[in-house]
């Protein structure tokens, strides 16, 4: 149900930078031009900048720095039926809070979004370092009837779809490392952790989280991340609309999925992540279960595992692990 801010907005996006007259809003929303006052005014608590001429109605001058969800819902192009965002100022991990939704039988699909979160996890139960500071933390939660084997693709599948949607919408050339990050010159802007609960032969929900550094100034982070962690602000040099970024996001994420639903990114899937990805051709180090393999990468399979090429030149292929490129002698 769209609310007032909702309308007023979505009548501000369209005309920018041009003037909507209060008379307008007030006629539309049924209500009295004060109340439309007070909306502004609540927008303007929020991070929105408005020029108000008595003449000429309102303009927007400024788009608020941190996540709103009425914006973001508002910028969305198409909204899927059913489709519900959680915006939220701070919560343990978006992973787990849509894992407690799912729980309680929120209908999926849904994202949660916070602005900063206290527990952010990644990879081996990893620290996300998630300061409230312009960055995306956001999780999709679906109830797909697929085999768990398909789990793995769906996180490659999402990071080619994250990896087309940043070239897109901000020129960027991002890379992927296998299994779940996203780099740029070699630096972390974005690692992706996707969590499924498992009904004997089906997955009965699945978590998609994704931790984007979007704004966070450089070195904002600690310790020896400063060096491996980068955010796209630096990538591009100015700071990137958040609210924007998170509505292509939602939309990117949402069909993405259908077209794993359906089967269908099979047709594109290779092509893409070759496209991206770093490691093909590459010596790399593998560490799976307390062991160390070498091999050079050739690609992954349909399976989404790592097909790594050893000294002898036999084949070999990873589920999971954590890899590091190695030097060419
Ligand atoms: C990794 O690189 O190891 C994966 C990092 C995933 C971080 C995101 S942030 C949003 C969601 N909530 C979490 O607690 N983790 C994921």
């Amino acid at each position: 149900m769209p609310t007032a801010e909702h309308v007023i907005l979505r009548e501000l996006l369209a005309r920018e930078p041009n003037w909507v007259s209060g008379t307008a809003l007030a006629a539309k929303l049924g209500v009295s031009r004060v109340a439309i006052w007070q909306q502004m005014e609540k927008l303007r608590a929020a991070g929105f900048g408005f020029e108000a001429q008595r003449a000429r109605g309102y303009r927007l001058t400024q788009r608020p720095p941190a996540l709103h969800a009425p914006l973001i819902e508002t910028q969305l192009k198409v909204r899927p039926k059913n489709f519900s965002l959680l915006v939220l100022d701070e919560i343990d991990s978006t992973n787990d809070e849509a894992a407690r939704q799912l729980g309680a039988g929120r209908p999926a699909p849904f994202a949660v979004l916070a602005r900063r979160q206290t527990r952010g996890r990644g990879r081996f139960g990893r620290v996300w370092h998630s300061e409230a500071n312009g960055n995306l933390y956001a999780s999709f939660a679906f109830r797909p009837r697929v085999a768990p084997e398909r789990m793995q693709t769906f996180t490659l599948w999402m990071g080619v779809n994250i990896c087309e949607l940043l070239a897109n919408f901000a020129q960027l050339k991002p890379a992927l490392k296998w299994p779940n990050d996203i780099l740029f010159g070699g630096r972390k802007a974005g690692g992706m952790l996707t969590e499924a609960r498992v009904d004997s032969d089906q997955i009965r929900d699945l978590v998609f989280g994704l931790g984007l550094n979007v704004n966070s100034p450089a070195g904002d982070w600690p310790g020896d991340l400063a060096r491996r962690a980068v955010s796209l602000a630096e990538v591009t040099g100015a700071p990137l609309d958040l609210n924007r970024l998170a509505a292509a996001l939602i939309g990117r994420v949402l069909l993405a999925y259908d077209t794993f639903a359906d089967g269908e990114h099979v047709k594109t899937f290779a092509d893409l992540w070759n496209r991206y990805d770093i490691l093909r051709g590459k010596p790399v180090g593998l560490l799976e279960g307390g062991r160390r393999h070498h091999g050079t990468v050739t690609g992954v399979d349909d399976e989404g595992a790592l097909v790594l090429r050893d000294g002898h030149g036999h084949t070999h292929r990873f589920r999971a692990g954590e890899v590091t490129l190695e030097k060419n002698d």
